[in-house]
């Protein structure tokens, strides 16, 4: 759908534009206004004050178009989605460049050769950005490789070293955004993971455990025992 509006948008905009050049060739044009105006006496008035009606409304939808479109262009699409802002609770802007940073790190700090393994949302980031092999990207189409890599990241530790081990992992790369409260980190998409995983090993993984008993997902010290994991 998305990318069908995309091919219509170019026609859509010269259709328009053929559209209000004609609207405007008409009601921007005052000469026979004003040559039966002088033909026929006072006639003209009203004519002349629909056609202010109908060009200055057209005029502000345009400028109001223009300042939309400024709008959207300058925070949809060219934010990037590697260096973020967020917005605190007292209306404070923060800049979270902790993507960018993260990948510099792994680039200049770990050997070339060595596997890094996350979530499938930072696998393209981390090939581009820290030119490191991944497990699993956007383009993983088998399941099972990203059930892996979230059972990895649901289960305890010593079993997730045995899943690690057997995968060849050097790194792991986590998102963590409690402090600023970023809201798009792990832990967030953490639910993800186990229920994925859970689709492939339904015995090792149930994403019920992560809940409270009162039935939340938190992850404070109120935190269910599972993802605590003290024990
Ligand atoms: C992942 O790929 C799908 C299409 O396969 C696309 O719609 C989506 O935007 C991509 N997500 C990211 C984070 O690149
Ligand atoms: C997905 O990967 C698993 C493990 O590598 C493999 O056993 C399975 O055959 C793969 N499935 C497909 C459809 O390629």
């Amino acid at each position: 759908m998305i990318r069908l509006m995309l091919t219509l948008t170019p026609v859509v905009c010269v259709c328009s534009g053929l559209a209000l050049g004609r609207l405007f060739d008409i009601y921007l044009d005052f000469k026979d206004v004003l040559r039966s105006r002088a033909e026929h006496g006072s006639k003209g008035f009203t004519e002349v004050f629909s056609k202010l009606i109908i060009v200055s409304t057209f005029g502000f939808y345009l400028y109001f178009f223009v300042q939309h479109c400024t709008w959207a262009t300058s925070t949809a699409y060219s934010s990037p989605s590697v260096v973020l802002a967020s917005r605190a609770h007292d209306g404070s802007q923060n800049i979270i460049d902790d993507y960018r940073e993260a990948y510099y790190w792994l680039r200049m700090n770990t050997p070339e050769d060595s596997k890094v393994m996350a979530w499938w949302d930072y696998g393209y980031q981390i090939g581009g950005m820290a030119d490191r092999t991944t497990f699993v990207d956007n383009n993983t189409w088998n399941n099972t490789h990203i059930a892996t890599v979230g059972k990895a990241m649901s289960v305890s530790e010593e079993k997730s070293e045995v899943i690690m081990r057997q995968l060849g992992v050097d790194y792991v790369l986590v998102i963590f955004g409690g402090l600023l409260g970023y809201s798009g980190d792990d832990l967030n998409k953490f639910l993800w993971m186990v229920r994925i995983a859970e689709g492939i090993w339904p015995d090792d993984v149930n994403e019920k455990t992560f809940f409270t008993q009162r039935g939340e997902y938190r992850v404070d010290d109120l935190a269910a025992q599972e993802l605590d994991n003290k024990n």
